[in-house]
């Protein structure tokens, strides 16, 4: 069976006192770990805090977007290595996020993708359709045309050493989440796209679900065949919502 593993996206939200006792609690909680993986993708400031706090710990971390370039006259952008020089394991790439109000194509995820396989992170890839494609249905195009931009860009190599996020982006933050046979029939989707490539890859990779989990759902989501975890939003900034999922994805 995939391991799951539970991600929280902090988004831009945190402050020092905040992130300690949220850090604090979940350090507690999550000891020496479990039988899931638990992280936090925390805004670029507070890594060197997260560091500190989780060192040693059962928990890992990350950041929720890096630059596609390895240095150079960047004004504001952080690279791969730096993430790697504050303990990254993980990197948000290609969030809706970034897509939508950033303007990051197919194209630029990509190549962002590249730049954190290169730089020895995990990419967390973040695929998802809106509601207005979903309507038209082209939810499978949708996903698959920026899947396929990866794979082109970074090969299945690339993509064995990534993780998967399926976030409609319907459901992010509207409370409105993906009923449990929704995500599974999009995560079914994305595994067979892979296995045309690569059968046992596929089999091997972790796809996250994201889009308004919470305690309340996460069991019944968690309990689908190709669900691997989830990428937690809102409820990452509560200590307590954010230790049920991660239960959740230990049972
Ligand atoms: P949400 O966010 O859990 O608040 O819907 C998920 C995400 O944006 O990753």
């Amino acid at each position: 069976m995939r391991r799951k593993l539970v991600a929280g996206n902090w988004k831009m939200h945190g402050g020092l006192a905040r992130n300690r006792a949220l850090l604090d609690s979940l350090v507690q909680a999550v000891g020496t770990g479990g039988s899931a993986d638990c992280a936090v993708c925390v805004p670029f400031p507070y890594l060197a805090q997260t560091q500190e706090l989780l060192k040693g710990t059962a928990l890992t971390w990350g950041a929720q977007t890096l630059s596609e370039h390895a240095q150079g006259a960047y004004t504001g952008e952080v690279s791969a290595a730096m993430l790697a020089d504050f303990g990254c394991r993980y990197v948000l790439v290609g969030h809706s996020e970034r897509r939508s109000l950033y303007g990051e194509g197919n194209e630029t995820v990509a190549a962002k993708f590249v730049a954190a396989v290169q730089g020895g992170l995990t990419p967390v890839l973040c695929l998802g359709e809106t509601l207005e494609q979903r309507e038209g249905e082209i939810t499978e195009k949708v996903i698959a045309a920026q899947l396929d931009a990866v794979v082109q860009a970074a090969g299945m190599n690339g993509l064995a050493k990534a993780v998967i996020a399926y976030e409609p982006v319907w459901a992010i933050g509207t409370g409105r989440t993906a009923t449990p046979q929704q995500a599974q029939d999009v995560h079914a989707f994305i595994r067979a796209r892979l296995a045309e490539s690569d059968v046992a890859l596929a089999q091997r990779l972790q796809i996250l679900y994201g889009g308004s989990v919470k305690p309340q759902n996460a069991v019944e989501l968690f309990g689908m065949a190709d669900i691997d975890g989830g990428l937690i939003g809102g409820a990452a900034l509560v200590a307590e919502d954010f230790l049920a999922i991660c239960a959740a994805a230990a049972k």
